[in-house]
């Protein structure tokens, strides 16, 4: 189960690669890309399913195939290999199972419009697929109930969701910022020497025109120390930072004894 959520999160970070958006630093793009509860297209997404509507379009009682994420309905038809009948996704269609696309469980019982209770990284999680039906499919329309109430506008529930999901994406910009400046250290162990602890051009997965000195940094996020590879120039002007003990000030490299 671990495994596959993992290669699911490889797939989701993939897709975050390629989609613009998702490069993006601007934070005005990035607000205005998740935004959902739009009524700028009102042409296109104006037509309203109740629940027994949106369970005809499964491609059997209906040959279109429709799903519904957040209330907002796609119209999934051109991805019939994915999500025709009995095929691997066929449990998205016809009905609204936003819950699934974090879980990861397809059972007829796992179906569920509920997300409050998610957390950041979770509803982070499932604004990518939303992003990603906005992008690869068309809106056709929304579903009444949870998210939606019969003249299309948000439930206060779906205007919960939206800032729950506005606020993750927020946290998760910040904590990208956070790690472009103090990138991590690469750590190699050596029965001998202990933890080797040095800074590179691209250490942390950061590609930078700097190197920077391996220091203990307070990460408030996890709240706990970590190493970061600091700027030489800002290590006497940044407070949550420490030296390794027995390392050179200006060393790109610290041995630590585990
Ligand atoms: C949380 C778990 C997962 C969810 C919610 C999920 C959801 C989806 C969805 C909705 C699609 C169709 C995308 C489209 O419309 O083009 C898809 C495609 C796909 N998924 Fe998953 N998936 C999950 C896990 C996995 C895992 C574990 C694997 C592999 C072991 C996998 C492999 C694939 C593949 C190969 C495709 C087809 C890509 C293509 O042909 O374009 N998925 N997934
Ligand atoms: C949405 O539509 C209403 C009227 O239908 C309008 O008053 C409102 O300004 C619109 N909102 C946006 C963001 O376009
Ligand atoms: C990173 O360092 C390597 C040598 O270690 C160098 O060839 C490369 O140009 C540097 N990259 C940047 C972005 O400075």
């Amino acid at each position: 189960m671990y495994k596959k959520l993992a290669v699911c999160s490889l797939l989701i970070a993939i897709i975050a690669l390629i989609l613009p958006n998702y490069v993006s630093n601007v934070i005005g793009t990035i607000i205005g890309s998740y935004l959902f509860f739009t009524n700028e297209s009102s042409n296109s997404d104006g037509t309203i399913f109740t629940k027994e509507e949106l369970k005809l379009y499964n491609g059997i009682d209906n040959t279109e195939l429709y799903l519904s994420i957040l209330g907002n309905v796609f119209d999934v038809t051109r991805g019939k290999k994915h999500y025709g009948p009995n095929q691997q996704y066929n449990v998205f269609v016809g009905c609204d199972a936003s819950r699934s696309f974090v879980t990861g469980m397809f059972g007829k019982e796992d179906i569920s419009e509920e997300v409050i209770d998610f957390s950041k990284e979770e509803l982070s999680s499932l604004n990518h697929w939303v992003k990603f039906y906005k992008k690869e499919y068309n809106q056709v329309g929304k579903l009444v109930g949870k998210y939606y109430f019969q003249d299309g506008k948000p439930t206060p529930y779906g205007e919960k969701v939206n800032k729950l999901i506005k606020e993750a994406e927020l946290v998760k910009e910040h904590e990208k910022e956070q790690l472009k400046k103090f990138p991590h250290c690469n750590v190699e162990w050596d029965a001998n020497q202990g933890s080797k602890l040095w800074c590179s051009n691209k250490s942390g997965g950061i590609s930078r025109d700097w190197v920077g000195v391996p220091r203990q940094y307070y990460d408030v996020n996890t709240k706990s120390y970590r190493c970061a590879c600091i700027k030489q120039d800002q290590v006497n002007n940044i407070g949550n930072i420490k030296e390794y003990e027995g390392c050179d000030k200006g060393s790109n490299i610290c041995f630590v004894k585990t």
